[in-house]
């Protein structure tokens, strides 16, 4: 056991007093035991179905650090296979993505079909005397695969509950908040991709963060990044303080945590009725900012329920999945202190080719390698982990207790949420749920052995 010495995990989580021990940024076995206990283990973001409508189609995407194959085989169904030859593992498709019969090995020539099973083996009669039994070294497969509103997961872990369950209430609302965009949601193509020096948990820990805009974003505010304040008059730049919109919201807008089990959570602001009737008025002249038009369809309404009508915050599929806008993120391991930053863009089906240019324009100006936000962030991550390795700093824990014991929870049907101001519930609640994904042994252990969601009138 890797840390009989430290006590278990939850040890260096300290939810009571908001504390997080440093080490779990910087520490190689613990990062090494992440891969195995969360990614290994955990429903992974694969791809979009529209990303793969044809048989044939394939995606590369990773879990934790290891390259896999999302396709659609012959029959259509989806497939989520790890993209190692079983003969000496090397990688059977270099492409991003693209259509194949087959995946082909560079190396010595196995072929396997899109399905992984292994169809042809070079020398099978003259060198292996057919003494191969081909059926038993298939690519390995994906233990579950499945879609949630065109959104791809895989698990590697058979043993893992089924996606819906997984999600639960929170990661649903979280996959629906971006799903109703539109009738139908098309990936643009190209995924965004660069590393950042950072640990993956601090780049996740971000997306709740809203401490933070004011301070580390004041620079591309000051130059109105989203070229849409600027062209406000005066009465609309008041309206859009009370919209709650970036630059003109101020800091004192309400916010809503929504909590649930195995680590997912929406952190960010509430729509309350004054802010919906101001963005209804703003609505045709501060374009891209104002999106929130979907909620209003009976599908959304019936999606998102009580809570989540009012939701306006950035949810988090725990590991380390963030959807923002139109976009989704994905936050891969690259070590303790590398992250490599993905982002997906999605455009409704049906949207109008002006539309399509400002969501698509949105995508690349505000994170990304070339967003003016994700600039801002990344130095900030970087040089927080490069400080995580110190041998004084770790004798010293970081600090998650804005808020803490402050704000009674509330629930609606299953889910719990706190309305406040700008907290740190949301990341608390992240870390929690890390430390018992970490002190699990098993998803059996890990069913057993996981908050839920926060109880009526507690006060996390
Ligand atoms: S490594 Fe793939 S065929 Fe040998
Ligand atoms: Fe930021």
């Amino acid at each position: 056991m890797l840390y009989e010495n430290r006590g278990p995990f939850r040890t260096m989580v300290d939810v009571e007093k908001g504390v997080v021990d440093r080490s779990i940024f910087a520490d190689q076995d613990i990062y090494e035991l992440e891969l195995e206990r969360i990614f290994a283990r955990a429903w992974n973001f694969m791809c979009h179905e529209s990303q793969i409508p044809k048989a044939g189609d394939f995606f590369l995407s990773f879990i934790g650090e290891e390259s896999v194959i999302a396709t659609r085989d012959k029959k259509g169904e989806l497939q989520v296979l790890l993209n190692s030859c079983r003969h000496r593992g090397n990688a059977v498709c270099r492409a991003e993505s693209g259509n194949a019969r087959s995946f082909l090995c560079t190396y010595h020539g196995w072929t396997y079909g899109l399905d992984g099973q292994l169809i042809g083996v070079p020398g099978y009669k003259d060198f292996y005397h057919e003494q191969l039994d081909k059926s038993q070294w298939g690519l390995v497969k994906a233990g579950k695969v499945a879609s949630y509103k065109g959104f791809v997961f895989a698990t590697m872990d058979p043993e893992a509950p089924d996606l819906e369950e997984y999600l639960g209430e929170v990661g649903r609302m979280g996959l629906d908040l971006l799903a109703h965009k539109g009738e139908a949601l098309v990936a643009v193509d190209g995924v965004q991709k660069n590393l950042i020096g950072c640990n993956w948990k601090l780049a996740v820990d971000n997306l709740f963060d809203w401490y933070h805009p004011q301070i580390s974003h004041a620079s591309a505010n000051m130059a109105d990044f989203r070229r849409q304040q600027s062209r406000l008059t005066d009465e609309e730049r008041e309206l859009a303080a009370k919209a709650g919109i970036a630059g003109g919201g101020g800091a004192q807008r309400p916010h809503r945590v929504v909590m649930g089990a195995y680590g997912h959570a929406i952190g960010g602001p509430r729509l309350t009725q004054e802010a919906r009737d101001a963005r209804q008025q703003l609505r045709g002249k501060i374009g891209g900012l104002i999106n929130d038009e979907f909620r209003e369809t009976p599908a959304a309404k019936e999606a998102l329920g009580e809570v989540g009508a009012d939701t306006a915050g950035h949810p988090n599929i725990f590991p380390n999945l963030w959807m923002t806008n139109h976009q989704l993120s994905l936050r891969l391991p690259r070590g303790p202190g590398q992250c490599e930053i993905w982002w997906f863009t999605f455009v409704p089906k049906e949207a109008t080719e002006e539309r399509r240019e400002e969501i698509i324009h949105g995508a690349n100006h505000v994170f990304g390698p070339a967003g003016m936000l994700e600039q801002d962030d990344g130095e900030n991550w970087d040089q927080s982990t490069r400080a995580m390795r110190g041998v004084v700093a770790q004798r010293y824990p970081l600090n998650f207790a804005m808020g803490l014991g402050q704000h009674a929870v509330q629930q609606a049907s299953d889910t719990s949420y706190i309305d406040t101001l700008i907290n740190e519930h949301a990341q608390l609640w992240t870390y929690r749920a890390w430390a018992e994904w970490m002190d699990a042994e098993s998803w059996a252990a890990l069913k057993e052995n996981h908050s839920v969601r926060p109880a009526a009138d507690s006060r996390p």
